[in-house]
């Protein structure tokens, strides 16, 4: 479904009929009901239907366990509260016209994906996003065990190319890349589709990468993305910071900022 929809954002025809649908498609628990049970029969409807499930599901969950916003009573949310009709449209619209931008879409498996790119020469820069380590059955239709976790970080260690990756805040992702003296980061992840609104807190993520230096934090008025990299607050718990700092990279020096910091408290 998700494969689906950014194909018909990137298709010219597909995405105006689909910012046309949005623009008066019913926010009715009985269509949010219609959307969830219907099995799409090809790429306009698998579009829509994850386009439309994600906007009106707690939390924006595809999965088939999530109920819609508001809940069957739709007391406090109604079901389309998250629904706006005209930036979804124009959004729509305005991402169909980079689409000379996106080279492909593909539901492949991230092994076909990695593989197929990693021969393409100079100029590819990998960002893998995989199933969370907790909950991801509840998030997500495909999930990975601790084989794919474990094959997934086998695959970049020796990755010849310029990569990122994130995760959930989880010790068993930390062990798992802790000894390969990658960079890394903790970043608060703020998830805009939250039925609670734009901001709200939802918990931290890890960035790992095989980049030298990672990007900054973005600036606090960035546009919003679903992802927010903030600055660590001064004084917050060191525990909290380690796993913030450049750890390791072959070409540079390695001192953790805690050894560092350790040592000037030691000297001055
Ligand atoms: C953390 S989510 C990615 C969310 C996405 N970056 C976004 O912003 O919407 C992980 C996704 O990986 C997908 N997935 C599971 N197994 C996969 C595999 N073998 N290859 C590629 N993707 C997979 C899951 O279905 C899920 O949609």
């Amino acid at each position: 479904m998700v494969a689906s929809l950014w194909k018909c954002v990137f298709s010219k025809d597909d995405s105006e009929w689909l910012a046309d649908v949005v623009r008066s498609i019913p926010l009715t628990l009985d269509y949010w009901l219609y959307q969830k049970h219907l099995y799409p029969t090809d790429l306009r409807q698998s579009a829509l239907k994850c386009l439309y499930l994600n906007r009106t599901s707690f939390s924006g969950i595809l999965h088939e366990s999530a109920g819609p916003i508001g809940g069957k009573a739709q007391k406090n949310w109604a079901v389309g509260c998250r629904f706006n009709r005209e930036k979804l449209s124009s959004r729509i619209l305005e991402l169909s016209r980079l689409s000379d931008r996106v080279i492909s879409v593909s539901e492949h498996s991230w092994v076909e994906v990695c593989n197929e790119w990693s021969n393409k020469g100079k100029g590819v820069f990998f960002y893998l996003d995989p199933p969370f380590y907790h909950k991801a059955e509840r998030l997500y239709r495909f999930v990975f065990n601790d084989d794919d976790h474990s094959k997934l970080r086998n695959h970049l260690a020796v990755l010849e190319r310029p990569w990122i990756l994130s995760y959930d805040n989880a010790s068993e992702i930390r062990d798992l890349y802790g000894s390969y003296g990658l960079n890394a980061r903790i970043i608060d992840n703020t998830y805009s589709a939250h039925p609670l609104g734009g901001n709200s807190f939802i918990g931290r993520e890890l960035i790992y990468s095989n980049l030298p230096v990672l990007p900054p934090p973005a600036r606090k008025k960035a546009k919003h993305v679903g992802l927010s990299v903030r600055k660590l607050e001064k004084g917050n718990p060191i525990l909290e910071n380690l796993i913030r700092i450049r750890i390791h990279h072959p070409q540079i020096p390695f001192q953790p900022d805690y050894e560092r910091r350790a040592a000037i408290g030691k000297n001055g």
